[in-house]
């Protein structure tokens, strides 16, 4: 027998720099055409945020000199789909797009998923940057390089981690937002708080309480904060086997929740609910104290959001969703618990009985 080594050790450097700040959409160009890592640039974004800002930002591209197109997709969870994937990649085919176009995803967590999956497979792989245009992506989706659609199973079922070249979050796109899209962000940088910093989750409470949630202070630094967070729980674990796993505070359940209600719950007021939840049984099972509870959901309330199951979404429902997942993780359902604010684990299994008490409890 023979045998031959094909010696693949790799040294790649895939580190990026996460601009954050007011009015840095007229740096963008100049940053971009600088790197000089493509000689064209694709714009990928949806209707709305078309609408919005496109214009501004295809100007302010093009006064520093950058030749750019755009593809507009539709809006929304439902445009997740492998076929968009498909169809962005005939559409960069036939606008000629090669291996030194870079393609920018304009918009939120959805675009900044498609976009990052389609930049991955195109022709084995073409540079993406992420221009975030809400808090979610902002705070969460846009670092990391977690890429993907969702399938007739479950969300992200198809996707790859594939690094954006760079990261532009300027703070001026957050202004028009919508207030329930605002507070689905919220819910994420609330997670932080909850899994890293119980500082941060004060400081947002006491924001809330006082009506200053969108001063740009204050969200300067909940964007840098969580985008430091998540940095550092990254650059341990870039590809989701250990720690990077809680990061899913609140989402077992809560992406069981968002798809039960058939997607009538946003993400955000989905983990809002699936953090309520874990927190409960972080303390029946974990030693929680009953205070940092107290503190969680009063941190979601304050935003504005609900920690409580709506009637229409049934606790059957729930559990066959959350059985789903169980297959996909190797016949395990991870749920991220907490021992005290800021010290969160992954607790690989909790008794059917416990979970359907919790369900219970968590309705009022
Ligand atoms: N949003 C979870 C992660 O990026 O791992």
């Amino acid at each position: 027998m023979k045998r031959i080594e094909v010696g693949l050790r790799r040294n790649i450097d895939d580190s990026y720099q996460v601009y954050i700040g007011e009015g840095i959409l007229e740096r963008v160009g100049m940053v971009l055409g600088a790197d000089g890592s493509a000689d064209r640039h694709v714009i990928i974004t949806d209707s709305n945020v078309e609408e919005l800002h496109k214009k501004r930002v295809q100007e302010a591209f093009e006064k520093t000199g950058l030749r750019t197109d755009c593809i507009t997709i539709a809006p929304g969870e439902n445009a997740k789909e492998i076929s968009t994937v498909v169809d962005l990649a005939e559409k960069l085919l036939s606008l000629g797009a090669d291996r030194k176009t870079m393609v920018i995803a304009l918009g939120g967590g959805v675009v900044g998923d498609l976009t990052g999956f389609t930049a991955s497979i195109y022709m084995r792989g073409i540079p993406f940057v992420i221009m975030p245009t809400t808090l979610l992506a902002a705070v969460d989706s846009s670092i990391g390089g977690k890429t993907g659609v969702d399938a007739a199973s479950g969300k992200n079922m198809l996707g790859t981690f594939y690094q954006p070249k760079k990261v532009f979050i300027d703070l001026d796109f957050l202004e028009t937002l919508p207030d329930a899209v605002f507070r689905s962000g919220l819910a994420e940088a609330i997670k932080y708080g909850a899994i890293e910093s119980p500082e941060m989750l004060d400081r947002i409470k006491k924001a809330a309480e006082k009506g200053a949630l969108r001063k740009i202070g204050f969200l300067k630094r909940l964007v840098a904060e969580s985008c430091m967070i998540k940095k550092r729980i990254v650059e341990l674990d870039e590809h989701d086997y250990g720690l990077r796993r809680i990061l899913n505070f609140g989402h077992t359940t809560g992406h069981a929740i968002e798809a039960a209600s058939g997607y009538l719950l946003s993400h955000g007021e989905s983990i809002a609910i699936g953090m309520a939840i874990a927190a409960r049984l972080s303390e029946k099972l974990h030693g929680l104290p009953a205070t940092s509870r107290k503190m969680i959901t009063e941190t979601i309330n304050a935003v504005g959001l609900s920690d409580v199951i709506p009637p229409t979404v049934g606790a059957e429902d729930i559990i066959a969703r959350l059985s789903m997942d169980k297959k996909k993780e190797g016949g395990k359902t991870n749920f991220v618990m907490l021992r005290r604010l800021g010290e969160a684990f992954v607790n690989g299994g909790i008794q059917e009985e416990i979970l359907r008490e919790t369900l219970e409890e968590s309705r009022t």
